[in-house]
């Protein structure tokens, strides 16, 4: 039984508004008893949604309790995830992935099904019952709104939910359709005695399917009845009226009215549910629909999560043909930039490093001209060693900034669904750890080849690349995970990268106050800083001396301001993952 208390919910009214706060819900009170199939209308923006987001507990009442089979839901525990199946109004699959894959992830991250008889079976009369079967290669991308609001309710089928929260999944479909889609709804609410669903809907023509209806208007609950009294309370002709009707009286009034019968209607909903005529009797309508045990689906894995997410993102990685390109041009381009701007410049470094080995005289002779090579080698070697770190950090922004944002309701409902936070996190981590390393030691190798070896130590500078573009990655994947919109994450993230070249100290040597305080951020500046001292017992690092005024520092320390800029990304990653954005 699921009961509601004077449930309200207050919110900050936003700057520049009248009033204080925001009265979405209030003091909503039902009662819905077992095997209940109800719906909830209302005119658009009276608080549906809003309602059952509380009920799935993604939101959160400021006064009032829920309860489930007599648990408090806010005070006591809440509903394990195999108890809870929520359908957004919103569309929440990845558009690269077919029908099938979507629903065979959703299994394997919400149940331990995976590599046992029963996962094909439950899949296919998943998506039998759902209608989706002749849809079943077709990617999401292409689908209708009512197609992807079947797929939406198949999502979360692969558990035994004995709370099911659909936001319009009916809307935007055919009578037939929307009839079809219902009746499934009327049979899952029979299929496990305990089982009560909820279904949003506008429809107000065909609520007979449903054994009751919650009307909403303005934050209020003004009935909660069989529908075929819905006509009667409101002394209209036909349900289409009732939203005119409505309009005619103010909300608190028809609350209030309703407060003085609702005893009345309820007790009615809850004499029907007793007796069997309610009850499922017809074999067709039970046709398809495998009668399954109470008991929640149990959670897989950590490591099985991992595993399913890893491979979902390098399916959609692999078919968004825009990102494969995009990543191949700056593979090769990036390398081949830097490489450019060396060609003219090589010569004189490999002279530099010859005279100093083995024609010192010579040199001594020619000391202004010495002194002019010695500046143009080391302003070459420092701008070499900058645009690799710069761009492979470029790179890393790239990769990271939507990676999490772009996704993000659909996490919020795979959350809601048990997903861990940390195999979310850890899968993010491996699938971007991939491209660190495979950009920046592409990068230095490539660099290193072809002018013939820069100075220093190659593992160093190596090491302090990949340095830097795990640390830009998982600073931009924790602005991915903190920020609301995948545009803003792209946003902060590019400036993010727009900033490392200015304030490194490379081109143009910061003031001392402000470098101290400047430098402990800017990645780019430890890893281009710490690669130039290890050229410490070269020529090549009293020529970098000559062009750059900014203190650097060693290869350790840069390694260890970069793997604390790591671990703030991560912990950014971690904490924004966590919290809750459905909006
Ligand atoms: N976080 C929020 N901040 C401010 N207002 C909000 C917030 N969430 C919802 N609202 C407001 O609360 C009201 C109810 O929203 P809700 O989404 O529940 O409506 P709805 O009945 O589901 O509408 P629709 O039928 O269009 O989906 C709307 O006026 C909406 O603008
Ligand atoms: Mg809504």
């Amino acid at each position: 039984m699921l009961e509601a208390k004077n449930v309200c919910l207050e919110i900050d009214a936003p700057p520049g508004s009248e009033e204080e706060s925001l009265h979405l819900l209030r003091e909503v009170s039902f009662t819905t008893p077992q095997g209940h199939l109800m719906a909830i209308v209302g005119p658009s923006g009276c608080g549906k949604t809003t309602l059952l987001k509380v009920i799935a507990g993604i939101s959160e009442q400021t006064e009032g309790a829920l309860k489930w089979e007599m648990r408090d839901l806010k005070e006591e525990e809440d509903l394990h995830p195999g108890e809870l199946g929520y359908v957004p109004q919103f569309s929440v699959a990845h558009d690269l992935l077919t029908v099938d894959e979507c629903v065979a992830a959703s299994m394997s991250l919400r149940t331990q099904l995976p590599g046992t008889d029963e996962f094909e079976p439950k899949l296919e009369n998943i998506l039998a019952i759902t209608g989706l079967t002749e849809l079943a290669d077709r990617r999401v991308k292409v689908l209708s709104g009512g197609q992807k609001r079947r797929l939406g309710l198949a999502l979360e089928l692969v558990t035994n939910p004995c709370l099911l929260l659909c936001d319009e999944v009916t809307s935007g479909l055919d009578p037939k359709s929307e009839r079809e889609i219902t009746d499934l709804l009327r049979v899952l609410s029979r299929e496990n005695p305990r089982r009560v669903v909820i279904n949003v809907t506008h429809s107000l023509a065909s609520l007979e399917a449903f054994d009751s209806v919650l009307v909403m208007y303005q934050g209020r609950l003004v009935y909660h009845g069989p529908p075929k009294l819905l006509t009667h309370y409101f002394t209209v002709d036909h349900p289409e009226e009732v939203y005119l009707r409505l309009t005619q009286r103010d909300a608190q009034a028809w609350h209030e009215s309703w407060q003085k019968k609702r005893d009345y209607y309820e007790q009615m909903l809850i004499e029907a549910s007793a007796t069997p005529s309610l009850e499922l009797k017809s074999e067709d309508e039970t046709q398809g629909v495998k009668h399954e045990d109470i008991a929640p689906e149990e959670l897989p894995s950590l490591f099985s999560q991992v595993l399913v997410l890893l491979r979902r993102r390098w399916t959609i990685f692999r078919r968004d043909s825009g990102q494969v390109w995009l990543h191949i041009a700056m593979l090769i381009g990036f390398p081949l930039l830097v490489v450019i701007f060396a060609l003219d410049g090589i010569k004189p470094l490999r002279q530099l490093n010859q005279r100093q080995e083995t024609d010192i005289v010579y040199e001594m002779q020619r000391q202004a001209q010495h002194q002019v090579e010695q500046l143009q080698a080391g302003g070459l070697v420092s701008g070499l060693i900058m645009l690799q770190v710069v761009l492979v950090t470029l790179m890393a922004s790239n990769n990271a900034a939507r990676e999490i944002a772009g996704e993000r309701l659909i996490l919020e409902r795979e959350k809601l669904g048990g997903l861990s936070t940390l195999a979310y996190v850890i899968s993010k981590v491996l699938f971007l750890g991939v491209f660190v390393l495979a950009q920046s030691l592409w990068m230095g190798i490539f660099v290193d080849m072809v002018t013939g070896g820069l100075p220093g130590d190659l593992v160093i500078k190596l090491a302090l690349l990949i340095l830097a573009s795990a640390s830009m990655t998982s600073v931009c994947l924790g602005i991915s995970a903190l920020c609301r919109t995948p545009e803003k994450a792209t946003i902060l993230s590019i400036y993010l990268v727009g900033f490392q070249l200015p304030l490194s100290g490379a081109v143009l040597t910061l003031p001392d106050w402000l470098e101290g305080a400047v430098n402990p951020f800017i990645a780019a500046f430890w890893s281009w800083s710490g690669s130039l001292r290890s050229m410490g017992d070269t020529a090549f690092y009293d020529a970098v001396k000559q062009v750059t005024d900014t203190t650097l520092v060693s290869p350790e320390l840069a390694a260890f301001v970069l793997l604390a800029h790591i671990i703030v990304g991560l912990s950014m990653t971690y904490v924004g993952t966590q919290g809750s954005q459905w909006e």
